[in-house]
């Protein structure tokens, strides 16, 4: 796999919140390829972040695509108001849905790109009824709702297996994984197959966040 295949995706979700539309700017110049955007709604998460009101105001700021990460239950009306916000791509865990193939459809409908989130215990079962409509996995490495928690290992086998079940695919679907990704590790993620990496705390808690990028895209070269 070539490094150009690759993809940086640092998490606002430990930027300054006050500042974001700096924030977002600043990591794009730094080389970030997509903006994360974590949405937690003290539901399916215990934890509070954004909604599609401020995606909407973020994608007057930026070009970069905007992966969101619904970490909510229910998830359609979300899903939907955030393809009308501007998203590039919607993401949501299977087990929040009630009717999974449903989700998937209505983000497709509206002309963007589904994902489908694993948190660490959950099995990637349902990928075979669904992966005609899904453009990106996504393994999780920790626990939802918290940046800045331990990279969780049994997703290296995870992602071992996903990276198995897309190639046999044989669509184009990225391989996602979220959760405690830095420097010294994300080079282990990408041999178990991930092409594409949130970081959250390793960059935005970071003063430097181009060092931090161009030591992430090092050491997958
Ligand atoms: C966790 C979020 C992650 C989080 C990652 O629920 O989905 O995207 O921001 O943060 P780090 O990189 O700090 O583990
Ligand atoms: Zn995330």
């Amino acid at each position: 796999m070539s490094t150009a295949r690759y993809r940086i995706a640092p998490s606002v979700l430990s930027a300054d919140f006050a500042r974001l539309a700096e924030e977002v700017r600043a990591v794009v110049d730094a080389g970030a390829d997509w903006i994360h955007f974590d949405v937690m709604d003290n539901h399916y998460v215990p934890n509070l972040t954004f909604g599609p009101m401020v995606c909407q105001a973020l994608r007057r700021h930026t070009q970069a695509p905007i992966d969101v990460h619904l970490m909510v239950q229910p998830v359609d009306a979300l899903a939907l108001a955030f393809c009308q916000a501007g998203a590039d791509l919607v993401s949501f865990h299977p087990d929040a849905s009630t009717h999974v193939d449903r989700t998937l459809q209505l983000v497709r409908a509206e002309g963007k790109q589904t994902g489908l989130v694993f948190n660490p215990a959950a099995p990637l079962d349902l990928l075979e009824w669904v992966i005609d409509k899904v453009d990106l996995v996504l393994v999780m490495s920790v626990n939802p709702g918290f940046g800045g928690q331990s990279f969780i290992d049994s997703a290296l086998r995870k992602v071992e297996r996903a990276r198995r079940i897309i190639e046999a695919s044989g669509r184009d679907i990225r391989l996602e994984v979220d959760g405690g990704i830095k420097v010294d590790n994300i080079r282990r993620v990408a041999d178990a197959g991930a092409d594409t990496f949130v970081a959250g705390s390793a960059i935005f808690g970071q003063p430097d966040y181009k060092a931090v990028i161009d030591a992430m895209r090092r050491a997958l070269a």
